[in-house]
């Protein structure tokens, strides 16, 4: 029997999730644990590349914890740990920094291009070599598929290119992954720009709904959000996209097909189908929460430890071979 193929992703605790980083990524996960070999990470390295406080950080690694289990992530059947308590990711940084990361294909990277804006050389040499970092903990466990929102994909590609010039220099060592990215809700957009993706950092509050929003607070955003011009309720992404982000949302929140949607939505307004919508994401922040609520430190931090431990052991055995290729055993 073949092995089943090994799934790696991860959020970083920086900041509150979004709808978007559940729609996009967390929930695909789920989706994904009765099928293959998962390992989940709370990257916290990656958090620290920009400014950040001690204890925000603390408290938002048990966050996300806390956040993977309510979403539906099983301990039982899929690996939940803290990059940083396995020292392997940042050695194996380390030597895939020195063999087949290039600084051209780093300046090339959007996200760093969007967080370092103007200040290219002034901000920190961690978050220039961030996307090494993140081809690491991928390659560290063999990983197969990586399930990831659709901003995610050009770092997942440069993990390809990365492994691929590995096992060119010192043969076959490093398994090429690939990504997975969602037919619809790969990319949830901004509520008040359609133009701009769905994101914790953004300054305008209404333009993202938080997991741990208040309930009020969430529907007025929604009852807020850009609309296109047009009454009808139509998915167009290209020429209304403000209203197929909406629609978008609502299907993977409310479980229903975006044509069927279209459909029930027939000969109504905006102002009706918003209302609905506003409801639809109440109801999943609602039974989000209260299963979040339920989940104590010490239960979040027992599932740390247990994930520690088992990819620890598999983080330990991949470094020794890799220790080897590359002649330092
Ligand atoms: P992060 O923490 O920014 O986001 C976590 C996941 O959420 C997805 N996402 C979205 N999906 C749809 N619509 C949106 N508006 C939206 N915003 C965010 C992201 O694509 C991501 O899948 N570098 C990564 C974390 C990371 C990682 C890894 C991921 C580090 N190492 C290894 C996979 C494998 C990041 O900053 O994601």
């Amino acid at each position: 029997m073949n092995s089943p193929k090994t799934i790696f992703s991860g959020v970083q605790p920086s900041g509150n999730l979004t709808i978007g980083n559940y729609i996009g990524a967390i929930s695909q996960w789920v989706e994904m644990q009765d099928k293959y070999r998962c390992i989940f990470s709370i990257v916290d390295y990656h958090a620290i590349t920009v400014k950040y406080q001690p204890e925000e950080l603390k408290k938002r690694i048990l966050e996300i914890t806390k956040i993977y289990l309510a979403a539906g992530i099983d301990p039982k059947k899929s690996i939940v740990f803290q990059q940083s308590s396995v020292p392997e990711h940042t050695e194996l940084a380390w030597i895939l920094g020195c063999s087949g990361s290039y600084i051209a294909d780093l300046k090339k990277m959007t996200q760093f291009k969007d967080k370092a804006g103007e200040k290219q050389d002034a901000v920190s040499v961690g978050l220039f070599t961030y996307p090494v970092l993140m081809a690491a903990d991928i390659l560290l466990y063999d990983t197969q598929a990586v399930p990831v929102g659709d901003d995610q994909k050009q770092h997942v590609e440069l993990a390809r290119d990365i492994a691929k010039r590995f096992n060119n220099e010192y043969g076959p060592s490093l398994v090429v992954p690939e990504a997975i990215v969602r037919k619809e809700g790969a990319r949830i957009m901004s509520l008040s720009d359609p133009s701009k993706k769905m994101s914790k950092s953004d300054s305008n509050a209404n333009s993202y709904i938080f997991l741990l929003d208040d309930i009020a607070v969430a529907k007025k955003k929604i009852m807020k959000a850009v609309t296109d011009s047009g009454t009808d309720i139509d998915y167009d992404p290209a020429n209304r996209p403000a209203l197929a982000n909406l629609l978008t949302i609502y299907s993977q929140l409310g479980n229903r097909q975006i044509p069927r949607l279209v459909k029930d939505y027939q000969g109504k307004g905006y102002g009706e189908f918003k209302k609905d919508l506003a409801e639809v994401v109440a109801k999943f922040l609602i039974d989000f929460q209260n299963k979040f609520n339920n989940i104590s430190d010490e239960e979040a931090k027992a599932v740390l430890e247990s994930g520690r431990q088992q990819a620890a052991a598999l983080a330990r055995a991949k470094m020794e071979k890799i220790r080897q290729v590359i002649g330092v055993r």
